[in-house]
C-alpha cells in the first residue's frame, strides 16, 4: 500500500499520481488534502509518516510546492528518510544506497510526466543492502543525538 499527501499547491498532480497508480492496479491510500483551501504542509506530513511507521503503508508520496517544506517537516519524523528527487538518477539511487521510504516531489517544480516517471522508478528499485545498510543504519542513529 502506498501512502500518498499533498499540501494545496499540488491537489492536481497528486490526483496525477493516483490516477497512474491505479492504472497499475497498485492500492494507494490518499491522506489528503483535497481541496485548495490553504493547509500546512507539516500536518500531511505528519499523517502520512504515520501510516508508514505504523506498517499501514509500506513507501510514500508526499508533494508540496517545492517538495522541501513536506520532505523537511518528514524528515524530523523517526523511521522516515524522505528523498526530494527531481531528476530520475536521485529517485533510483535514493532507493538503492539510502533504501528511502518516502519521495518527495514539487509540484510547482515539475510537471506531471516527470513526477509519475520518478514514482515509477522509485518503487521498482530496491535497496541494495551491504554498504548502504551500514550507512543507513549510522544515518539513523543520529536520531538518537
Ligand atoms: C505553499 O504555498 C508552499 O509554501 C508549500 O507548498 C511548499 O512549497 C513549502 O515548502
Amino acid at each position: 500500500m502506498i501512502a500518498i499527501g499533498c499540501d494545496h499547491s499540488a491537489i492536481e498532480l497528486k490526483n496525477n499520481i493516483i490516477q497512474h497508480l491505479a492504472e497499475q492496479n497498485i492500492p494507494v491510500k490518499d491522506f489528503g488534502t483535497y481541496t485548495k483551501e490553504a493547509c500546512d504542509y507539516p500536518d500531511i506530513a505528519e499523517v502520512v509518516c504515520t501510516a508508514i511507521n505504523s506498517g499501514e503503508c509500506d513507501k510514500g508520496i508526499l508533494i508540496c510546492g517545492t517538495g522541501i517544506g513536506i520532505s523537511m517537516s518528514a524528515n524530523k519524523i523517526h523511521g522516515i528518510r524522505a528523498a526530494l528527487c527531481h531528476d530520475y538518477f536521485s529517485a533510483k539511487y535514493t532507493r538503492m544506497h539510502n533504501d528511502s521510504n518516502i519521495i518527495a516531489l514539487g509540484a510547482r517544480v515539475i510537471g506531471s510526466g516527470l513526477a509519475c516517471e520518478l514514482v515509477d522508478v522509485f518503487l521498482n528499485t530496491a535497496f541494495e543492502g551491504g554498504r548502504h545498510a551500514t550507512r543507513v543504519q549510522k544515518m539513523m542513529d543520529l536520531e538518537n543525538l
